[in-house]
């Protein structure tokens, strides 16, 4: 699947992309994609070979103008309700979106993000996109306010993703977002 938006191509990556992934995951911004981190080339040449099937839900975020995947963006189905069982439909999707540094605040991140949420509303049957946030993380809040998402809740100390020196789990505060299939416009 490849989505066109205006200045942007979402594609599914392809292994020569390994470059450009390893400039933004080396050094992940947050820490919920702390265990994405790519130490070394060889390791992103190596999660390349494993993205390249994905052709449905993840995408490489890429410029026109010179064909550089400058982030990426990716939600699954997922059974949303509480009391799901296997026969529930996978109705529900919760987007990550990360952008490399150096194209932040240009209007890219909310230009895919739309693009991609209109895929799965009138393509891939969501019903409910819900976004996780840290409460420090206030780009991502943008993003999901300027999308329409309504903020649903704070969740304290909600997941740990990294350890405080002393070894303890480190516990941050996550904002939910979501937006509904009949209030996407
Ligand atoms: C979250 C993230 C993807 C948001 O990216 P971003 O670049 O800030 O978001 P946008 O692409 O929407 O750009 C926003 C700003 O670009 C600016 N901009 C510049 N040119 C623009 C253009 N042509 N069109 C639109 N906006 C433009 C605007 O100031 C806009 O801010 P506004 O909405 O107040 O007008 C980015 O901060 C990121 O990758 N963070 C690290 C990973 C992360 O935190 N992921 C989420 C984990 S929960």
């Amino acid at each position: 699947m490849i989505i066109e938006t205006e200045r942007l191509i979402l594609r599914p990556f392809r292994e020569s992309d390994a470059e450009d992934v390893f400039e933004y995951l080396h050094k992940p911004a947050v820490n919920c994609f702390a265990c994405m981190k790519l130490e070394t080339i060889e390791n992103a040449r190596k999660e390349m070979k494993e993205r390249v099937g994905e052709t449905e839900y993840y995408f490489a975020i890429v410029l026109k103008e010179n064909a550089k995947v400058i982030g990426e963006i990716d939600a699954y189905p997922e059974t949303g309700e509480p009391h799901a069982d296997e026969s529930s439909p996978k109705d529900t999707f919760s987007p990550c979106w990360m952008l490399n540094k150096k194209f932040q605040g240009k209007g890219y991140a909310y230009e895919a993000a739309h693009a991609f949420f209109d895929y799965l509303f009138k393509e891939k049957g969501a019903r409910r996109i819900y976004a996780y946030t840290e409460d420090y993380n206030l780009a991502s809040q943008h993003l999901c306010e300027k999308l329409g998402m309504r903020r649903e809740g704070l969740f304290l100390e909600f997941v740990s993703f990294v350890n405080n020196p002393d070894g303890t789990p480190r516990y941050e505060n996550t904002c939910q977002y979501a937006i509904l299939k009949k209030e996407w416009r």
